[in-house]
């Protein structure tokens, strides 16, 4: 494995579909730290993900997983992720924000999206409102300096597979090039074969985060499931 930085990385939610993915793989070079509202919860989960990870990645795996309630893995990690449903967002992170250190790198795969009749619509109203995107609202609450979002394209499903090769690409929006520099590193430590686009500041967020309502679509009525992007020349 190459060199690489070595953060602790909580993920808020990280009991969930998205957060068992980012936990494995981020298990080899990070101590990851999985949030819950159960401290018993995030503890079980913990343990299972660094069992699949040891036993997945073998000697590979150089960092550690544990768990806390999200206000505790707030406090204690450099990076926090944001691995709740848009609904919850706002309470969640209302509770924990004085946990929170502005300084902190945040990154949200958030996607705020809701079903009308058969179709999902892009909706970051569903956050907070007055906002143009979920990531401009989690900025704010929670007065991050350093925020990316990023990874909303990438299935749940693929992630946790800790063979699938993830060649995807994946729009991103930053705040300021600290936070792009170490984003960049931590999703290589996902999969090599990510391919990170940065698609500008974060007012632009609006445009990454309804993709996957795009997605969903084209999923539905083509009864293709788990897709993502690449962009071709
Ligand atoms: N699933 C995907 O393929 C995918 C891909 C890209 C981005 N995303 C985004 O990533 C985020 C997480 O998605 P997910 O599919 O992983 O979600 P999920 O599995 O449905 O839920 C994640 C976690 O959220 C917590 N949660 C549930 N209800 C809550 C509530 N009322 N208050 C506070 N926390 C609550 C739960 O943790 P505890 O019960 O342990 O507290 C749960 O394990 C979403 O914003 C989604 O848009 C998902």
């Amino acid at each position: 494995m190459k060199d690489s930085i070595t953060m602790k990385i909580a993920l808020l939610g990280g009991t969930g579909d998205i957060g068992t993915g980012l936990a494995i793989r981020w298990a080899r070079n990070h101590e990851v730290i999985v949030g819950s509202r159960s401290e018993e919860k995030a503890k079980a989960d913990a343990a299972e993900y660094a069992l699949k990870a040891a036993s997945s990645y073998l000697e590979e795996v150089k960092g550690k997983v544990i768990g806390m309630k999200n206000e505790d893995a707030t406090k204690y990690a450099e990076v926090i992720v944001i691995c709740i449903p848009a609904l919850y967002v706002y309470e969640t992170l209302t509770k924990i924000k004085d946990n929170f250190d502005g300084n902190k790198l945040v990154i949200s795969p958030v996607v705020p999206i809701r079903k009308i009749n058969k179709s999902f619509v892009y909706d970051p109203s569903i956050v907070a409102k007055g906002y143009s995107s979920a990531t401009e609202a989690i900025a704010d609450i929670l007065k991050a300096k350093n925020i990316v979002s990023a990874l909303h394209t990438i299935p749940a499903k693929k992630l946790a597979d800790p063979y699938a090769r993830l060649s995807y690409d994946v729009p991103f929006c930053a705040s300021n090039d600290y936070s792009k520099g170490i984003f960049l590193e931590l999703a290589k430590d996902l999969s090599q074969h990510l391919n990170c686009l940065y698609v500008g500041e974060i007012s632009l967020s609006n445009l990454v985060e309804s993709i996957t309502a795009t997605i969903l679509n084209i999923s539905i009525n083509s009864r293709k499931w788990d897709l993502s992007i690449k962009f071709v020349e």
